[in-house]
């Protein structure tokens, strides 16, 4: 029987890095490979939801039957997130989002001088997550915790601080699970409950997701 759990529902998610340029050539990054947001985007379609996928740099192909839209920098990420925020359901942010920006984006590239150091100065992106969680009328929020330590304190802080109705706590310390592996090992935590899920390739940890994901939300008749 075909999987219905998300029918009728449209689902935003953003996933992979962002690239937060310095100067024409250079950018700021990190390590996410876009595999885990990708994973949770075809589980969604797959459940029969209208998907929308905001997605940072990556070398990943589009899932069959959703609409990915490409962006770069966390501005970008921002405003693609909000073009599309008014008719959906449920948001899911597994997108590695650059808290900081370089506060200047050099307009040619910067020259080698004979200066030893240089500095970048940094100033704060929008959160994204924050901001879709705290609308009147908000989507069913899911966020990821990204942590090397602490993990499960950093991200019931977060689940609370930002207003999510769901955190997926990823320890991002080990190698062999979180940022660009093809298997991850989670905690889901939700205001009333959590649940340890074991280690597995993201496809199917995917569609575990997506099941809590289902759950809760129809508990909460988003
Ligand atoms: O892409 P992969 O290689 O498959 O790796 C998967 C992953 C490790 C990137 C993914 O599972 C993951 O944990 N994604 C979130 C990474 C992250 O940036 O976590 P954070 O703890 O810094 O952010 C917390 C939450 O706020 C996240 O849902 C994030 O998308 C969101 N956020 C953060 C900053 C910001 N400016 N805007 C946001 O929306």
């Amino acid at each position: 029987t075909p999987n219905t759990a998300l029918a009728g529902k449209t689902v935003l998610l953003t996933a992979g890095p962002t690239r937060e340029a310095i100067d024409p050539v250079r950018y700021i990054s990190n390590h996410s490979s876009g595999k885990m947001g990708y994973a949770l985007a075809q589980a969604a379609a797959l459940a029969g939801a209208d998907v929308i996928l905001v997605s940072g740099p990556t070398a990943l192909p589009v899932p069959p039957g959703v609409r990915r839209i490409d962006v770069d920098s966390a501005l970008n990420m921002h405003t693609a997130v909000f073009e599309h925020i008014e008719r959906c359901d449920i948001f899911i942010g597994a997108a590695a989002v650059a808290d900081y920006r370089p506060d200047q984006v050099a307009s040619t590239k910067i020259k080698k001088t004979g200066a030893d150091n240089l500095a970048v100065t940094m100033v704060k992106n929008p959160d994204i997550i924050s901001e879709v969680a705290g609308r009147t009328n908000k989507p069913f929020t899911v966020g990821f915790a990204a942590e090397t330590n602490q993990v499960i304190e950093y991200a019931q802080d977060k689940l609370q601080r930002k207003g999510l109705d769901m955190i997926i706590a990823n320890d991002v310390s080990r190698t062999d699970i979180g940022f660009n592996s093809d298997t991850n090992e989670v905690t889901v935590i939700w205001p009333t409950g959590q649940q340890a899920l074991p280690q597995l390739d993201k496809a199917a940890l995917a569609k575990q997701l997506i099941d809590l994901i289902a759950q809760q939300c129809t508990l909460l008749r988003c």
